[in-house]
């Protein structure tokens, strides 16, 4: 059977939609899981109930194969490893690119290894790169020594590096920028994204540039950065030996993409700033109960960022605003039953018993 007819019909992955703007040929072996074509939700409980009149929409990444953005720069990333006969591809990761990296690597049938921070990993994203068959290592100390190592392993030239330092992986990861002016039918007032290696904020900045570029967008959008106070090494504006921060993924203290970061925030007159561990708690909360919308902690760090520029009055009435929610919330289950502070009620399997719990 092939999956590419039949009911999934009409969405063959990111790749077949966006070639003429990717580094592919009709010679390459295509690796997809049909990611991408993610869904623009409007929120607009979330937007009243924190006094922003915007409209507001979230670019749900989490919907992907793996449940995250890393799909998008994952298909090509090893389609373009498999196109020149690599063996084996290889990533560090705090949870996600690992997780995509293992799945795209079992869907080509090459080898996977993984780096993972030892502790400080998501238990759903362990999950993924457990069950997907990855080599799996965590190594005692954080994402940047373990991105080190891998580079270090790249040289010996018998790996593929699949982590955004590959350039594959930033080019895939700008088709969500098409996808998001396909859908307003132009680009965003402002476009909020979580900022950790920063490899994505690089990707989206780059896709609306280029959209721009071939006259399919009109406009081009501010691009607001956010990363979290205990690992701002862009905002402090110098490396962080230890970050910290409850949104594990965006634990990072020294981005490859650092200057990729920067030039987006420069050239769209946007800017890069830094939200505490509550704040970006409280968004979390927040939009699971104004909108039933379920993200990890680190995709509601542009949320918190959001609140703040909101109370600052810096937004604009009437502006359109685009927030990538970049990891889906059952990532990280742990947090959930944490932030939400409540255990299950316990009743007899009667009538009576249950009403008696919910007070009805
Ligand atoms: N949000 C989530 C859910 C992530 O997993 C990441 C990065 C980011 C935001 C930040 O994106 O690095 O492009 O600035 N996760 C990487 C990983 C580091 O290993 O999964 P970025």
């Amino acid at each position: 059977m092939n999956v590419n007819t039949g009911k999934a019909a009409g969405w063959r992955g990111v790749i077949d939609r966006y070639s003429e703007f990717l580094p592919v040929t009709d010679q390459t072996p295509v690796v997809t899981l049909l990611e991408g074509n993610t869904p623009l939700v409007p929120v607009p409980r979330f937007a009243a109930a924190i006094g922003a009149k915007v409209e507001l929409f979230l670019k749900c990444e989490g919907l992907n194969p793996t449940c995250s953005f890393k799909d998008r720069g994952m298909t090509l990333a090893v389609s373009k490893a498999v196109e020149k006969g690599a063996q084996v591809i290889v990533c560090a990761s705090t949870g996600n690119t690992s997780a995509s990296a293992a799945a795209y690597a079992a869907r080509a049938g090459i080898k996977c290894v993984v780096l993972l921070p030892e502790g400080n990993v998501a238990l759903g994203k362990l999950a993924q790169a457990l069950i997907y068959g990855a080599e799996t290592v965590e190594v005692r100390g954080g994402f940047d020594a373990a991105l080190n190592i891998v580079r270090e392993l790249g040289l010996t030239g018998l790996v593929e590096v699949v982590n955004s330092v590959n350039p594959y992986r930033i080019e895939g990861q700008k088709t969500a920028a098409f996808e998001i002016c396909d859908a307003l039918g132009d680009a965003p007032d402002f476009h909020f994204l979580p900022v950790g290696n920063a490899g994505n904020i690089t990707a989206n900045w780059k896709g609306y540039r280029e959209y721009h570029a071939a006259e399919k967008s009109d406009t081009l959008p501010k691009m607001f950065g956010w990363q979290a106070a205990g690992a701002a090494p862009i905002v402090d504006g110098h490396p962080i030996d230890n970050p910290q921060s409850v949104a594990t993924a965006i634990r990072i203290g020294n981005p490859a993409s650092w200057q990729g970061a920067t030039s987006a925030v420069q050239e769209s007159a946007g800017s890069i700033g830094k939200v505490s561990d509550d704040e970006i708690l409280h968004a979390y909360q927040l939009l699971a109960r104004t909108e039933g919308v379920f993200v990890e902690p680190a995709s509601a760090a542009p949320l918190a960022g959001l609140i703040r520029c909101v109370k600052l009055d810096q937004i604009p009435a009437g502006s359109i605003i685009v927030a990538t929610m970049t990891g889906h919330g059952l990532k990280d289950p742990d947090i959930a039953i944490k932030q939400a502070g409540v255990t299950p009620k316990r009743a007899e399997a009667t009538l009576e018993s249950v009403r008696a719990a919910i007070g009805l």
